[in-house]
């Protein structure tokens, strides 16, 4: 039987641990692509030799080039730079376009079949670049940014709740930056809303840090950005795409008249499957939430206006 083939550009700190998570799911084989020599052959070799003492099967092959990416189901981009303190991820736009660009122009010639699952910032408009750099379908190409604010959303208020955070089901729209919009209204505890469970200050406060959520640990780390949960989050959607499971997970899809967007990737609810982006789940929002999401995709639509 044939495996499946994942292939992760940039073996940096997000790539790499997206490389373990996937390899730990057994999710198929892993190509690990980065432009400094011996990084990805190092690091494939080290994960590959975890394998033994984790019981995993995968064979991890690291390179500096893309023929061994040759026919991947999935391909993560996740080449460009971290943040610095005090960075906002748009400042990452001139580095994040050079590489998205130019490794998506060798990842479609191997792959022409393969979905795309770009996490480099900044996302929405790195999404946007990819699509038009590959010429795919606007389902096969994708960002991920939802599952990671989502999953911060989802850890704040778990612990505000003292419950599992299994048992948090949350929502965030719009683009990945300050604009993002977290939507308590759809946010629950085992199916009771939190706006049932948490005083308003609360959830406001949960909100506040959620959207300050990647520039937390920047500030913390000060050499780089978040990449467990990013790693993780990349990964859930490999999955998902991967065994089919159409999983509704927020992530940036293609938009046209879905929530009045016309045409370009914002943070909204998809069916991730086999095709890549399956469906845009709409939602009915109130005129305030609707508000902040439409200054979230003017936001998203200005960095897209700068991309050729
Ligand atoms: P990193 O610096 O650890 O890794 C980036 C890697 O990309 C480096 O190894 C670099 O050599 C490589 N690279 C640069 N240009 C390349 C090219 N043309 N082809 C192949 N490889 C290339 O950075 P980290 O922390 O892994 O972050 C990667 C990107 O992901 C950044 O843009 C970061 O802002 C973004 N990010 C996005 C998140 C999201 O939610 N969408 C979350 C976390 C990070
Ligand atoms: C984050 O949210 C840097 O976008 C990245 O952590």
């Amino acid at each position: 039987m044939r495996r499946n083939k994942i292939s992760i550009i940039g073996a940096g700190n997000v790539g790499a641990t997206a490389a373990h998570w996937a390899a730990s799911k057994e999710l198929g084989d892993i190509v690990l692509v980065d432009i400094v020599e011996g990084v990805p052959q190092g690091k494939s070799l080290d994960l590959a030799q975890s394998g033994p003492v984790e019981g995993f099967d995968a064979r991890i092959t690291g390179t500096n080039g893309y023929a061994e990416t040759e026919g991947s189901d999935v391909v993560i981009i996740t080449a460009g730079a971290p943040r610095k303190p005090g960075m906002s991820r748009d400042d990452l736009f001139n580095i994040g376009l050079n590489a998205v660009t130019a490794c998506t122009k060798e990842v479609t010639k191997y792959s022409p079949n393969a979905v795309l699952i770009v996490v480099s910032n900044p996302l929405d408009a790195m999404t946007y670049a990819a699509w038009k750099t590959s010429g795919f379908a606007p389902n096969r190409v994708v960002g991920m940014a939802g599952v990671l604010d989502t999953a911060r959303f989802r850890t704040f208020l778990a612990w505000e709740l003292g419950c599992s955070v299994e048992d948090v089901f949350a929502f965030v729209l719009g683009g990945h930056g300050d604009t993002m919009v977290p939507l308590p209204r759809y946010s629950s505890m085992a199916g009771i809303p939190i706006t049932k469970l948490l005083p308003k200050e609360k959830i406001d406060a949960i909100v506040t840090r959620t959207q300050n959520g990647g520039a937390e640990i920047v500030a913390l780390l000060k050499t780089g950005s978040a990449y467990y949960a990013p790693g993780a989050a990349a990964v859930q959607m490999a999955e998902s795409i991967l065994k089919d499971k159409r999983r509704v997970l927020p992530c940036a899809a293609y938009c046209n008249k879905e929530y009045g967007v016309g045409g370009y990737f914002v943070g909204v609810p998809a069916v991730l499957g086999r095709n890549g982006v399956e469906k845009v789940v709409e939602i009915d929002l109130e005129a305030d939430e609707r508000a902040a999401l439409g200054k979230s995709i003017s936001a998203v639509k200005e960095l897209c206006a700068k991309i050729k």
